[in-house]
């Protein structure tokens, strides 16, 4: 039970994904490896999965040292990007080194960002090993650091040699990481494809049967796959990636990062499709269909946010997106149709409905 995607830029990679992708693709992958391994990953995982992909390749005979850093988002910095780039050094590796990111989007982003600057750029290869991981960050090439600035505003992009998603590893994911994925999995279903969007509104209760989640990861990649192959630097297409995300952001800010991002992004989305009932372009009762489904997943659509809706607004100006201080947004015509207007993905929306939409749910 084994699904192969291939991403094609200048030089192309394969993403594996199915149930013991690690025992068997991994393992051979690396076989096949002139460089000297090491496995990057997270403090809370460290001496679970990171153990257990150490031995499965030490197994095989190969050599491979594991390192970790502490886990969360507080440490994807550029302080532990140099505490882990001087242990390698330290260690004594050099160009002929092969990095192995083995966690959630905070490991891929960090250690992918490693991979690209250590000795000028080593190849890293990703095992995402939560769900959001799997169907948003290790695909697509972006990485970087947070600064007390802000968040991503340090990094590159650099595309991986292989991603291997072995779905065994979600086992021991805890239930609040799940709503993260399911999050961007139904944004990719509301942007570009009706089917995916759908399958998830109704079987919700098959999403832990491993054949479901690999073909729901699978669409969910595809979508990914096919807007950056046609937008490496996101600057066109791309941009659909961010619906619910313009005012999920601005969420994420108001509430000090205290609520998770797959929470901002449930209520940015609800409120982005309702700026598409204002503007003319949506059906009202499919509003209703997306609040459901987030519902039904146990996402609690709770902010304060809300209450402060000039702050709102003018975070909003200040969204990469913004143009001249006017909020942009990606709206849809429909479930899995974004609207195209002049040429462009996105739409500037007046004050006043803006003022209408963000209302709180
Ligand atoms: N590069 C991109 O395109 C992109 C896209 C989306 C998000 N991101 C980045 O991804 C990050 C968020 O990623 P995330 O949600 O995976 O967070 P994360 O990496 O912090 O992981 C969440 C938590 O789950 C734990 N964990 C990971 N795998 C586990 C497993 N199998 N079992 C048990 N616990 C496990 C981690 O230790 C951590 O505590 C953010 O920094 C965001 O900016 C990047
Ligand atoms: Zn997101």
């Amino acid at each position: 039970m084994i699904k192969t995607l291939e991403i094609n830029f200048a030089k192309s990679y394969p993403i594996y994904m199915g149930l013991e992708v690690l025992r068997t693709q991994l393992v051979a992958y690396c076989q096949g490896l002139k460089e000297r391994l090491v496995i990057i990953t997270d403090s809370h995982i460290k001496n679970t999965l990171g153990l257990e992909v150490q031995q499965l390749l030490q197994g095989v005979g190969l050599s491979v040292e594991l390192f970790s850093f502490p886990a969360g988002e507080a440490h994807k910095t550029r302080e532990t990007k140099a505490q882990v780039e001087d242990l390698l050094f330290a260690k004594g590796y050099g160009r002929d080194t092969c990095l192995i990111a083995l966690g959630g989007g905070v490991v891929t982003d960090l250690v992918g960002f490693i991979a690209a600057t250590y000795c000028r750029g080593v190849p890293v290869i990703y095992v995402p090993t939560t769900l959001l991981a799997m169907v948003d960050a290790s695909i697509g090439g972006k990485t970087g650091v947070d600064t007390p600035f802000g968040k991503n505003l340090v990094g590159t992009f650099y595309q991986p040699h292989a991603v291997f998603m072995d779905l065994k590893v979600l086992e021991t994911l805890p239930e609040h990481e799940w709503c993260n994925g399911i999050v961007e999995m139904l944004k990719h279903g509301l942007i570009a494809d009706a089917a995916l969007f759908n399958a998830l509104k109704t079987q919700r209760a098959k999403l832990k049967e491993p054949q479901f989640l690999l073909e729901m990861i699978f669409a969910s990649c595809v979508i990914k796959k096919n807007m950056i192959e046609q937008d490496e630097r996101d600057y066109g297409i791309r941009q659909l990636l961010n619906f619910g995300h313009t005012i999920g952001h601005a969420i994420e800010l108001i509430e000090d990062y205290k609520i998770s991002h797959g929470e901002a992004v449930a209520i940015g989305m609800l409120v982005e499709a309702r700026l598409s009932v204002l503007s003319g372009f949506l059906e009202p009762h499919v509003v209703d269909e997306i609040e459901q489904v987030l519902r039904d997943y146990g996402l609690p659509l709770k902010t304060n946010a809300f209450e402060d809706i000039q702050r709102l607004k003018a975070l909003l100006g200040l969204d990469k997106k913004a143009l001249a201080n006017v909020a942009q947004f990606v709206l849809l015509d429909a479930i899995g149709v974004t609207h195209f207007e002049n040429n462009k993905h996105v739409v500037a929306v007046k004050s006043e409905i803006l003022d209408a939409g963000m209302v709180n749910i």
